[in-house]
């Protein structure tokens, strides 16, 4: 049966009905972490110490550093390595005969997630691949503008660099402050850079660098008044921070599953808006599909079906803790190292919003006079605390990223390491 028939007889013209089923369960526990979530209150560490026992850690330093990717908790897993078991014996019937269905109940529990119509969400490898069907493959004409922020992620910058030489484009930078006093000073960085030639906007949601996030809606509200497209980078903010309309309102949405929603790595998504899709031509061709379906972008040949059949699973693990109560823990775990810190401070460089509303988990600091690496460098030997240094034009320090399994002990041990180190 080839795809389309495949779609016609099956999931997409019966599934669209909540909630969606995960086709067959494996070894997943579930049942009994929701169970055990219902007997203790999220305001308590117990509540957040059982969590944290959920994942396998390793024990030989404090591990600060969860922006790259997340771990998945055993359950997840549990059920992906299951998924790969089981693969692994059918082989090529898995491939012919269940793999469509089970890509299709994927998107179905994807899109459901993020509130978004299936026909617009593919399942891709992650945020670079995401962004870069969207920017290779737009109908660029020479001389179109585009506006890309100067704390953008570098494969996203690099992608516009590489239209510059091809398609004759013209990039500008808009210079985002690391303190913005109100949200007018991050939207005027954008649009103040608008004339008649610009036809696309690329925002980062949630900045890596510092954990800055920016009004990304009231830019798009703005941009659309001008006929201008929006593409936006959200590879941290699916599964960690609130988004509002954001996913909805965007033309081109992208995010990396294996971030925040502890997904195996090597998941993405792509969300493309319905009457944007035949502009667009995918990254890798494609025939199998009309230039209008969204499934031409998930052209990528063999892949590991287990690690999106496990999408399902890792929203159920998320949806069990709760999106407000997941992002006010991780909010909490900073609050209890950067806000405690002096902004006033002569010893420190802080490089995230001083500001509640405008970071997550993540953010950043310096000490003067130290180069990012070396206090790095000192963090793990001294303090067995494993961060990531920054050393961008814009931004230097160390990025701290706590998770689900990080617990205020830990991050105490940070704040006495910052405060030992900037006496
Ligand atoms: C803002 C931002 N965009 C894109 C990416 C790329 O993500 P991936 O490597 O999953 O494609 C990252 C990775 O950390 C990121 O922080």
């Amino acid at each position: 049966m080839d795809r389309k028939t495949f779609l016609k007889n099956s999931s997409l013209a019966l599934g669209l009905t909540l909630p969606y089923p995960i086709l067959s369960w494996g070894n997943n526990n579930m049942d009994d972490i929701k169970q055990q979530l219902a007997k203790l209150n999220p305001d308590s560490e117990s509540y957040w110490a059982y969590i944290s026992s959920l994942f396998d850690k390793q024990t030989k330093f404090i591990n600060l550093e969860n922006g790259y990717f997340s771990p998945q908790p055993m359950s997840t897993l549990a059920y992906h390595t299951s998924k790969e078991t089981e693969i692994n014996k059918k082989i090529s019937w898995f491939m012919r005969k269940e793999q469509e269905q089970e890509i299709e109940n994927a998107r179905l529990n994807l899109a459901a997630f993020l509130g978004q119509s299936p026909e617009e969400v593919a399942i891709t490898r992650n945020t670079t691949e995401s962004l870069n069907t969207v920017i290779s493959g737009y109908p660029w004409k020479k001389g179109d503008e585009v506006i890309i922020g100067n704390q953008d992620y570098g494969s996203m910058v690099a992608a516009f660099q590489q239209q510059v030489k091809r398609s004759g484009i013209v990039v500008k930078i808009a210079q985002l402050p690391l303190q913005p006093k109100n949200d007018e000073e991050v939207i005027d960085a954008y649009m103040s850079l608008v004339n008649a030639k610009t036809k696309v906007i690329h925002l980062t949601h949630l900045i890596n660098l510092t954990g800055h996030i920016i009004p990304a809606e009231k830019i798009i509200d703005l941009a659309h008044q001008k006929q201008i497209e929006v593409m936006v980078d959200a590879a941290h903010s699916v599964a960690h921070v609130s988004m509002g309309n954001l996913v909805h309102k965007a033309d081109y949405f992208a995010a990396s599953l294996h971030k925040w929603l502890c997904c195996p790595i090597g998941v993405g998504v792509l969300k493309v808006k319905l009457t944007h899709i035949e502009k667009i031509f995918p990254l890798m061709a494609d025939s199998d599909w009309p230039i209008n379906n969204i499934r031409k972008f998930e052209h990528q040949g063999t892949r590991p079906i287990n690690s999106l059949q496990t999408i399902p699973v890792a929203i159920q693990f998320h949806q069990a803790i709760g999106d407000v109560n997941k992002e006010q823990r991780l909010k909490s775990l900073k609050a209890n190292w950067y806000f405690k810190l002096d902004p006033n401070s002569s010893k420190l460089q802080l490089n995230t919003p001083f500001d509640e509303n405008r970071s997550g988990a993540i953010a950043n600091f310096g000490i003067k006079g130290m180069e990012p690496d070396a206090l790095a460098d000192l963090l793990f030997e001294r303090y067995s605390i494993y961060t990531v240094a920054i050393n961008h034009p814009h931004v230097k320090g160390v990025r701290i990223t706590p998770h689900l399994y990080n617990s205020i002990k830990e991050i105490d041990a940070l704040s006495n390491a910052i405060k030992e180190l900037s006496a």
